[in-house]
């Protein structure tokens, strides 16, 4: 699958470098993509991996991830002319400026806001709960870390429930798009625990069931 990844942070480049290991084209999307590091980025894998402008990278993905700050959402989404009906993955939190907190939510949420700015795309919540470390392992002693995803689209929602699984998670269902309302508030719960709460990154949310 072809996979365009916007951001080449801490989510994007671990996302990107798994995601080119479990078989998948991966072209980060990037402010910079000659600079040398997104070189480093793309000679992890550099038979699966490029780099480019936003603009070109998500002219052919099948999928596009959004891993940039929530901040930039609208300016870099808009900057896009055509999604094509691509899946988009929504990974953001839209954290306020101190961290302990969210810009909004009960009413509304980023995975809304995207649907909004990337009118053309499929817009599906996912990856937002989990911590980097988490991406990058998701194994816990013989468990899996469960990973949420939302979204109104049902094959956009297989698509990146098949994309956890490869991944090494259990994906979850939290249902439609406007739930992402509650997913980006158990983030934030998840932040304050992780930061604040002496947690860390190696730790993750998991679903019981009996
Ligand atoms: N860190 C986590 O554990 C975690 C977990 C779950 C979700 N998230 C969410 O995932 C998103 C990415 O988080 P991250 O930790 O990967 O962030 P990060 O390390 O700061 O990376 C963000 C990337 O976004 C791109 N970008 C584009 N425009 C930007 C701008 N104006 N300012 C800064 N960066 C810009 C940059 O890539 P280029 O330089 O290549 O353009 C940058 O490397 C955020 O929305 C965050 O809330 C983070």
């Amino acid at each position: 699958m072809k996979i365009a990844i916007i951001g080449s942070g801490n989510v994007g480049s671990v996302l990107g470098r798994r995601l080119a290991q479990a078989g998948h084209t991966i072209c980060f999307a990037s402010r910079t993509p000659t600079s040398s590091k997104l070189a480093a980025l793309v000679a992890t894998a550099p038979d699966r991996c490029s780099a480019a402008l936003v603009g070109e990278a998500a002219q052919s993905a099948e999928v596009v991830i959004y891993a940039a700050p929530y901040d930039q959402a609208e300016s870099i989404l808009s900057s896009v002319v055509d999604f094509h009906g691509s899946v988009l993955i929504d990974c953001t939190n839209p954290l306020n400026a101190t961290f302990d907190g969210l810009q909004l939510g009960h009413t509304e949420s980023a995975g809304e806001r995207l649907a909004q700015w990337a009118p053309t795309a499929r817009v599906v919540k996912a990856f937002n709960t989990t911590s980097v470390a988490t991406m990058a392992d998701p194994q816990y002693n013989g468990h899996v870390a469960t990973q949420f995803y939302c979204g109104d689209d049902a094959i956009a929602k297989q698509t990146v429930a098949d994309l956890i699984k490869q991944l090494g998670m259990e994906p979850v269902d939290a249902g439609p798009l406007r739930n992402a309302r509650y997913l980006e508030a158990t983030a934030m719960l998840y932040i304050h625990l992780a930061i604040r709460g002496g947690w860390g990154g190696n730790c993750a949310l998991k679903m019981l069931k009996r």
